[in-house]
């Protein structure tokens, strides 16, 4: 058995003094139940007038309203759910704007702060060895790992979108539960017999951090751009394949900002280069986001179907439906392109067209309750799950190498 995990640490981002200066705001308290919090808001526009209003209200207040779902504006469609963050600042303001032009929102998330913090305490007693451990959400200095060389691999990735925690959490989960149920479960010990991990689990790191220090609901990296005063590419468009094509935005203070060039981030470069000088042991790829919970596959730069299409969207539903019957979650499954939207850049599709067929993305739970706020008593079954989706997946692979 063989887990690599590797660790990317992208030192000359980080000021000296944001190095040294590191620590957690000291306003983390939750406020008390008279002062207003930051919310999330659910809206399901009725009309395409109401579509265009709620991409004109989630586009104008800068950073005070975060889209949670799509993941830009220009998604926004008719009798398609938008989710959105609104600073407390703002919540009246947002809610009266809807109600003039007769929208109906309901409130999804209402004590955004308390989720904060309940995501942020960790029992500093901790011990990688209890199960605890394992079902919190660690800051980027609780990870460490170090990295060799494989026959055949599959690799997993976690945390390309900052605020996405449970992707990272997973990745942690899943490396406990193999080290740690090793010889206990079965079907594990069995497969880790044929096959190798290669455990990424935090792509984004500086993001990551930031969504830990500053605003947790910061989704690209936090590279700086020459022209703009806007920080950070999404990492999930600046892969080069169909690279900023509709879907994407040529905006650095847009989240789907793909950045100047394909691998313009050192994050991704770093990525893509290890996956080419490995590409050949390296069987599988699985990207690991949050939330909605789908199995994804290529392709989400193009409407076309792959040229695999039939055999990953069979095993794609095999996935949802063995998480469905084992695990009583439903996934949906699918190509990117049709199951969500056009989403150029990602690492799913470069992977694929690097000649790794089976590539998949997995968006993890939830369905917007939570959303990126996902309380850490659900942590467990979100791993759980997505443990047999990739269980599934890795059978496949054996049976097919
Ligand atoms: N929510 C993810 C994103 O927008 C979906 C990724 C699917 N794959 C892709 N290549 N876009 O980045
Ligand atoms: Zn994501």
């Amino acid at each position: 058995m063989k887990i690599y995990l590797l660790i990317f640490v992208l030192g000359f981002f980080f000021g000296k003094n944001q190095v040294a200066t590191f620590r957690f705001p000291e306003s983390q308290t939750t406020p008390s139940p008279v002062e207003p919090q930051d919310q999330v808001l659910y809206v399901l526009p009725r009309s395409d007038r109401q579509a265009v209003l709620l991409r004109n209200i989630t586009s104008s207040f800068d950073e005070m309203i975060i889209l949670w779902m799509p993941d830009s504006p220009e998604h926004i469609e008719k009798n398609k759910e938008v989710h959105f963050y609104v600073n407390a600042t703002i919540v009246d303001e947002v809610k009266s704007k809807l109600k003039e032009s007769a929208i109906t929102y309901t409130i999804l998330v209402e004590n955004t702060q308390s989720l904060i913090d309940q995501q942020t305490y960790n029992d500093t007693s901790g011990q990688r060895s209890t199960t605890s451990y394992y079902e919190q959400y660690h800051a980027l200095e609780d990870m460490t790992g170090k990295e060799k060389t494989a026959t055949h691999a599959i690799w997993i990735d976690c945390g390309i979108h900052a605020r996405e925690w449970v992707s990272p959490a997973f990745c942690l989960w899943f490396v406990g539960h193999a080290v740690g149920f090793y010889g206990t479960d079965e079907y594990m010990t069995n497969l880790l017999k044929y096959i190798d991990f290669y455990i990424l689990p935090v792509m984004n790191v500086d993001g990551y951090q930031y969504t830990w220090t500053t605003n947790r609901m910061w989704r690209k990296n936090r590279s700086k751009h020459p022209n703009s005063e806007c920080y950070g590419t999404d990492l999930n468009r600046n892969f080069d394949a169909g690279w900023c094509g509709p879907g994407a935005s040529r905006n650095p203070c847009h989240d789907t900002y793909c950045g100047p060039y394909p691998e313009s981030e050192p994050e991704v470069a770093a990525v893509a280069n290890f996956i080419r000088q490995h590409k050949d042991t390296i069987k599988g790829y699985i990207t690991m986001h949050s939330y909605s919970q789908m199995v994804l596959f290529p392709y989400s730069y193009t409407k076309e179907k792959s040229k695999d299409h039939d055999e990953l969207l069979r095993l794609a539903n095999k996935v949802a439906d063995g998480i469905r019957v084992k695990n009583r979650s439903r996934y949906a499954s699918g190509a990117g392109a049709d199951t969500i939207y056009l989403a150029p850049g990602g690492s799913d599709d470069w992977v694929y067209d690097l000649g790794i067929k089976y590539s998949f993305t997995i968006e993890l739970r939830d369905k917007g309750t939570y959303g990126f706020l996902l309380p850490p008593n659900l942590i467990k079954p979100t791993c759980s799950e997505a443990l047999t989706g990739i269980k599934i997946i890795s059978a496949h692979i054996v049976k097919n190498i």
